[in-house]
């Protein structure tokens, strides 16, 4: 099912018309950033940019962005049919979530064939200036770091965003919630550099797997990679580290991260996924690059972020599914029994997020939310359950729900304060988003329990139900009635 490479995949996309390549000249500096916004915007194709400015004669000249920016393409990544909705796409991601196939170590691959390591300058890359208020240029949009659990080794791929602040230094956003926050928190309490590795630009699954806060007790996202492709990753040795990368990514950057804050460097302010700028500019943790390692004539990909009313980011387009899928995994691992659905909509980047629950027991809904939080899942500042009658796509459905089913009386709405929380969220005080100070923002998450509450009283008059009947349905015999005379009544 997977691509062999990236290259693979666009060559498939440009065939049936899903990429355009643009070969004008395009400035690096804003001027590619708005094409790729406004084609996102429009709900427009892949992107191949082959003329950038400055990098006719740099180690690469090409930069990739949105391939993944439609519902469409994010299925054809997956291996499903492009008429795949998000239904299915979110139960297929669910049961491939929950499965994994070990990779394979090669001996090298076409990602050696260039090895920089003295003269390193990643100002040699065709790396964006994406907003105009951007602290800088960012390298680091969809590329996976890679770094290792320090005492069981085991390896985690995660997209966090870094910045350009020299040739061969890249300041990056990787908090202590995230795994490979964990990961340096572990190198710092013992005064240790932490290796990492970043990896740009291979098989879409790569990004999708990697950008998504997958659970893998014991293995890492290179089996669950390899699930989603069926068949194995297969990986080669960095050059500085014991870290593994795939063999046909397009370009790989090796370096340490030191955990003395004295090498910390300003990084931000970024255009981030709420569609605000995230958070002011602070000194954060620094990527020292000790090797580059790429392709032939490599191709750079990045993405760009930001979500408002009507208009999605590449991201929105498998986010939504991947991380419904996540926190329906996650509340049957813990054993929250009939959860019927999860579904976050792409402009909320899982922010708010609707459960869906067969309820048999009272305080079901507020088990939901105290598993899904209690297990470290970061998104869902606002939590909706509903019954498994209330469609969790439908947000009339899930409005209904709301307006008819909630008494903030009865208990309804339960806030959970001072839990962690978005770093680019606007609503919350900027102060309280100091991510060396705190590990992470702060939210206070709020349930929305829509279920019928079953604190209320069996009703005589309902048949001895909680909740009267439907009255917009018309009882079977008087419909009976007005269909035997309707041609009477002249109406159609
Ligand atoms: C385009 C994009 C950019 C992202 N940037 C960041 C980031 O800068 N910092 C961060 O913590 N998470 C970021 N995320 C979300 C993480 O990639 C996601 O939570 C992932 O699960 C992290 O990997 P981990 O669960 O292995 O830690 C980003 C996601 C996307 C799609």
């Amino acid at each position: 099912m997977g691509r062999e490479d990236l290259r693979e995949w666009l060559s498939a996309l440009e065939e049936t018309g899903e990429l355009k390549r643009v070969r004008t000249e395009v400035h690096w500096d804003l001027e590619l950033a708005a094409i790729v916004r406004k084609v996102g915007n429009e709900n427009g194709p892949g992107l191949l940019f082959d003329n950038i400015t400055g990098c006719r004669t740099t180690h690469c000249r090409k930069l990739t962005a949105n391939s993944l920016g439609s519902r469409k393409r994010v299925a054809l990544a997956l291996g499903l049919s492009p008429e795949t909705g998000y239904f299915e796409m979110t139960r297929f991601l669910k049961k491939k979530f929950g499965e994994k196939i070990a990779p394979v170590a090669l001996r090298t691959g076409p990602v050696k064939r260039n090895v920089i390591r003295d003269d390193v300058d990643l100002f040699q890359f065709p790396v964006p200036k994406w907003h105009a208020e951007d602290g800088g240029r960012y390298i680091l949009t969809a590329a996976g770091i890679v770094t290792a659990d320090r005492e069981t080794k085991v390896m985690n791929v995660g997209v966090y965003r870094g910045m350009l602040s020299s040739q061969k230094t890249i300041p990056v956003l990787m908090p202590a919630t995230q795994h490979g926050g964990r990961h340096f928190s572990q190198y710092q309490a013992r005064g240790e550099e932490m290796p990492v590795a970043v990896v740009i630009g291979w098989d879409p699954i790569f990004f999708i797997t990697a950008a998504t806060p997958v659970r893998h007790p014991g293995y890492s996202e290179y089996e669950i990679m390899g699930a989603l492709r069926g068949s194995p990753v297969e990986l080669v040795k960095c050059e500085t580290s014991d870290l593994m990368v795939p063999a046909n990514a397009e370009i790989v950057i090796e370096g340490k991260i030191s955990p003395d804050p004295a090498t910390f460097e300003m990084e931000g302010p970024f255009g981030e996924y709420p569609g605000y700028f995230g958070g002011a500019a602070s000194r954060k943790p620094v990527i020292r690059v000790e090797c580059v390692t790429f392709r032939d004539d490599p191709i750079f990909m990045g993405t760009l972020e930001g979500q408002s009313p009507g208009k999605l980011d590449e991201g929105s387009h498998f986010t939504c599914a991947a991380m419904s899928a996540v926190a329906w995994n996650l509340l049957d691992d813990i054993g929250v029994p009939n959860v019927t659905g999860a579904w976050c909509k792409p402009v909320v980047a899982g922010t708010n997020l609707r459960v869906q629950i067969k309820k048999i027991y009272r305080g079901q809904a507020k088990q939901v939310a105290n598993a899904l939080w209690g297990a470290g899942y970061y998104l869902a500042k606002n939590l909706i359950v509903v019954d498994d009658d209330i469609d969790i796509y439908d947000d009339d459905a899930v409005e209904w729900a709301i307006a008819w089913r909630t008494n903030a009386a009865m208990g309804d709405f339960a806030f959970f304060p001072g839990t962690f929380g978005s770093l680019y969220d606007p609503s919350v005080p900027l102060k309280e988003r100091d991510a060396l100070k705190y590990g992470q923002g702060k939210w206070t998450r709020i349930l929305t329990d829509a279920t019928i509450n079953w604190d209320l009283e069996l009703e005589e008059q309902f048949g001895g139900k909680r909740y009267p009947p439907l009255s917009t349905a018309i009882d079977p015999d008087t419909e009976q009635k007005i269909l035997a005379r309707w041609k009477e009544y002249e109406i159609d």
